[in-house]
């Protein structure tokens, strides 16, 4: 699926490109941003984030774009193929992070509406899915306020922690969302 360039009011989403990478991994050194991601660079892993953006652009993976201000790059949002089809959520997944400097100015929910106005209209009757580690609680403040709502408690493999930690799965209709519009 060829993705537009998706603007709100501050923001642009666009793809990623190569020139993001040291953006990238400069976040996902930050020790407050790691903990909240399940599947992400390894803070150490230098070089991952240019293979990680060559991936992306191949389609397989879903959608990933940056999210930018201005000429700021503020982090990524994407949705993938559904990873939670264990406990019957067929939807697209979808992940999230800022860097810790653009916490706390709403641009999350911002993004989060921006790429999900643009994609309901083609899935009208489609769910949206998500899986965040219970102690996020600024992730899931942000997911509620969208009208996500939770399926299951269970478990997730952190990579920096290496080891399992208790999650939350939670769920998005269409129709909770323009609800919560
Ligand atoms: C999860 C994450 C994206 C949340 O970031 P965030 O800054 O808390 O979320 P938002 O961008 O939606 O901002 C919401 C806050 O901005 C405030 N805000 C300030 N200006 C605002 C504005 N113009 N519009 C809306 N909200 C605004 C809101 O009041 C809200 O504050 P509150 O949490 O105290 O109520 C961020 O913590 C992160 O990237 N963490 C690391 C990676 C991660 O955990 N990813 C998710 C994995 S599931």
């Amino acid at each position: 699926m060829k993705i537009p360039a998706l603007k709100s009011n501050r923001l642009l989403l666009r793809s990623l490109q190569p020139e993001d990478a040291a953006a990238i991994e400069a976040q996902l050194s930050e020790p407050m941003a790691n903990p909240g991601l399940a599947r992400a660079l390894h803070p150490d892993s230098q070089g991952h984030a240019a293979e990680w953006i060559s991936a992306q652009a191949t389609g397989t993976h879903g959608i990933a774009l940056a999210i930018t201000e201005g000429d700021r790059f503020l982090g990524t949002i994407g949705l993938e193929p559904s990873t939670l089809r264990s406990i019957g959520i067929f939807a697209p997944t979808i992940g999230y992070w800022l860097g810790a400097p653009f916490w706390g100015k709403g641009f999350m929910q911002e993004a989060v509406r921006c790429l999900l106005d643009w994609y309901l209209p083609f899935e009208p009757t489609e769910r949206i899915g998500t899986s965040v580690f219970e102690a996020n609680t600024r992730s899931l403040k942000v997911l509620e306020k969208l009208g996500f709502r939770e399926v299951e408690r269970g478990s997730t493999y952190s990579q920096l922690l290496g080891k399992e930690l208790p999650d939350i799965k939670l769920e998005l209709t269409a129709q909770r969302y323009y609800e919560a519009i």
